[in-house]
């Protein structure tokens, strides 16, 4: 196990022979060639395998008094129906189904059935007679902000926040809320179960690999041993995929019980109402500065919701780090919900957070008549604002993001009135807005093996959710041993390798490359003294080692059999003695329609600053993503509850609105030069996130200085700009 506690020195990715590079995805064509095998996919690892269709709840909270399923069990092709009757006993800790008459939220699964096919089982599925009898639920946050509410852990309470507000020549007050939000990833969940004896295979479509087999395990009551969980793709996850569903569970519990495989994939109805969501939030934001900008008081109050046990959406987070300010009040408040369970979706926090705080400084660049880059400047901290100047930042560039971006969006033409620019039927308008996301690292594991053929095998159970951790941790061993790309090859995805971070919270790739850098490490040590170097001393260049003139080409120390080297990274406190952040400043360009409010998004700039750069086209992929969602959450991103039955009632793709093509312009990303030794040998920090946080309110910020309309209850359709 190699430690990472103290800042990196000079170590072997510094070449930059091979990161940093703009490889393409070397996943990217098995998946465009349908060669990529997803969850549901895996026929021969999955002989003759029934088909099972999860049938879930139509209520939002009550009982199931009467379920009969005999003209189910009857329907052609049938194999088993199983219910809370019939279903075997599970443990609380993991996620139990079918456990009793008690229902909890809309879409709980009910029901499974199994059949031959899945006509068939989908048809029987139809034929269960369910009678519930319902509850009233707590469907919504507007009903409970001055009821019952718990504060979530973390809160901050500095200095003299009412005074420093109540005494300040220019505040805002003001509160803005954001929906329910859906990941809606492409793949849906969807798990194949194949039992030999008393060992499960399960092919599933999730972002960390020992999540599954502990949580399975846990759930179902078999030795975490027994278990392998495979998700060698993954098609999107967005944090949706962070958790277990009905799927992995009833396909495991149905085939143990038929003695032969078992597929199920939710559908996309189902998705939305059994699986996640993003919480819906109320954010009370009170910002206050001096006449010079410098904010005097900072406020944020969040009101979220979840099922009792859930964390909702903790969108105050960043106000604790993203600016300076010695008065500091920042809450998070937790209300009781009979909605679907929460859960993490791409930048938990801060991607909604930032939606509001961002457009309260918009409001207060305003009030101060000062430019909105401005305001964000004189505001920069270089340290913890909560602890002082003992807890720098590892790396923070957000003014020089700001700068760079401004100078490059064209910024300084921006007329600070609003509704003043006008290009045809179209008012437009610039918008601005800050950028920040956590910086998580976790321990992760990898095996390397140099096979004698002189070509490079690097395994994990690290995930690839669509993101490039097949790429970047191909070029992280190409770099650390100097052999080519085309030497190397990647398996990943599969419990059965070395335990690894997966993907999630933006760590993925930080600590899966970081693992990988520390398996080649003990390769190199293992090679050099193999060839009679020292391993301090030896370089690996050009498929061979070498020290002072003499060279050996790493082909002739593999003999007939592979030289393997298995080894994981584990993170000390390094995250305590520096804030870790990767930061951004985006920038928007947006045209309102003057005759039906229509916003349309022209011109989009995001300038990052993510430590070093593992690969430039993968990382802008990730910005392009974010970005592309972060239009989404401002303009048509909107989960709508049926307040009688406590369900999203627009739970497909063609009643969830998300941009497609014809909403986004072509999009710039820029990444600054940099390096963060304080975050993992690597010098990286995350990137997966942090294209999301900020660009909505950009954009609607812009939407403001267009058209002189301020949108706080997003999405910012154009039935409330009109
Ligand atoms: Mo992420 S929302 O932690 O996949």
């Amino acid at each position: 196990m190699m430690k990472f506690d103290t800042p990196a020195g000079p170590n072997p990715t510094d070449k930059l022979k091979v990161l940093d590079k703009p490889y393409d995805r070397i996943d990217g064509p098995l998946k465009v060639s349908g060669q990529a095998p997803y969850a549901y996919e895996y026929q021969d690892a999955a002989p003759n395998a029934a088909y099972g269709v999860v049938v879930t709840s139509t209520i939002g909270k009550g009982r199931i008094d009467t379920i009969d399923t005999s003209d189910a069990e009857r329907a052609p092709g049938v194999l088993m129906v199983m219910t809370h009757l019939n279903a075997p006993k599970q443990n609380d800790r993991g996620s139990p189904q079918l456990q009793g008459a008690e229902i909890k939220q809309y879409g709980q699964a009910v029901a499974l059935v199994v059949a031959n096919t899945f006509e068939q089982a989908t048809a029987a599925a139809q034929m269960l007679h369910i009678g519930y009898s319902q509850e009233k639920g707590r469907f919504s946050l507007d009903l409970l902000k001055d009821g019952e509410l718990s504060q979530r852990a973390g809160n901050v309470d500095m200095g003299d926040f009412a005074g420093a507000f109540a005494g300040a020549p220019a505040k805002v007050d003001v509160t803005y809320t954001t929906p329910n939000q859906s990941h809606a990833m492409m793949e849906p969940h969807a798990s194949t179960a194949v039992w030999h004896g008393d060992k499960l295979t399960l092919y599933l479509a999730h972002q960390v690999m020992h999540w599954v087999t502990s949580g399975v395990a846990g759930t179902i009551g078999i030795p975490e041993a027994n278990i392998r969980a495979v998700s060698a793709y993954v098609g999107g996850g967005f944090g949706s995929k962070l958790v277990i569903y009905a799927d992995a569970i009833l396909a495991s519990l149905a085939a143990r019980k038929l003695g032969r495989p078992v597929k199920i994939a939710l559908t996309r109805g189902q998705i939305f109402n059994h699986t996640t969501h993003r919480a819906q939030t109320m954010q009370h934001l009170r910002l206050a500065a001096g006449r010079d900008g410098k904010l005097v008081a900072v406020g944020h109050a969040t009101y979220t919701g979840d099922q009792p046990g859930g964390g909702g959406e903790h969108a105050s987070g960043q106000t604790k780090l993203l600016y300076a300010g010695k008065n500091r009040l920042i809450q998070t408040y937790l209300a009781e919900l009979d909605l679907p369970k929460a859960g993490a979706m791409r930048a938990p926090g801060e991607a909604v957070g930032l939606l509001a705080l961002e457009n309260a400084m918009d409001e207060l660049a305003e009030q101060l008549d000062m430019d909105p880059v401005e305001l964000r400047v004189v505001n920069d901290i270089q340290y913890d604002p909560e602890v002082g100047p003992d807890r720098p930042f590892s790396e923070r560039k957000l003014v020089q993001c700001l700068r760079t971006g401004a100078e490059r969006f064209g910024w300084s033409k921006r007329n600070p009135k609003p509704g003043q620019v006008r290009d045809g039927q179209w008012l437009v308008g610039m918008g601005v807005s800050a950028g920040i996301r956590g910086n998580p690292v976790t321990a992760s594991g990898t095996r390397v093996t140099l096979r004698p053929d002189g070509t490079v095998l690097v395994e994990s159970a690290m995930t690839d959710i669509g993101t490039g951790s097949y790429t970047i941790n191909a070029q992280t061993a190409a770099e650390m041993l100097g052999v080519p790309m085309a030497a190397v090859e990647v398996r990943l995805g599969d419990s059965a390798l070395p335990r690894a971070s997966g993907s999630g919270g933006s760590w993925g790739a930080n600590s899966s490359t970081s693992g990988t850098y520390a398996a080649c490490w003990l390769l190199r040590r293992m090679l050099a003294e193999k060839a009679g170097f020292d391993p301090e001393q030896a370089q690996f260049a050009d498929g061979a080692i070498a020290a002072g003139d003499k060279r050996v080409a790493l082909k002739s120390l593999v003999g007939g059999s592979p030289v393997t080297a298995v080894d994981s990274i584990e993170f000390g406190d390094l995250t305590k003695k520096y804030a870790q952040a990767s930061f951004g400043a985006h920038f928007a360009e947006v045209g309102v329609d003057m005759h039906t409010g229509e916003p349309r998004v022209r011109r989009l700039l995001s300038v990052c600053s993510i430590g070093r750069v593992l690969n430039p086209k993968t990382a802008r992929s990730q910005c392009l993503g974010g970005m592309t969602m972060g239009v989404g959450s401002a303009l048509m991103e909107d989960l709508i509850v049926d307040p009688r039955f406590g369900y999203f009632v627009n739970h497909d793709m063609a009643e969830y609105q998300v941009p497609v093509h014809a909403d986004i312009p072509d999009l710039d990303v820029v990444f600054l030069e940099g390096e963060d030794n304080k975050s993992s040998p690597m010098k990286a920090r995350g990137v997966g996130e942090l294209g999301i946080c900020g660009v909505g309110a950009a954009v609607t910020n812009a939407i403001y200085n267009a058209c002189g309309v301020r949108v706080r209850d997003y999405p910012a359709t154009m039935d409330k700009i009109l």
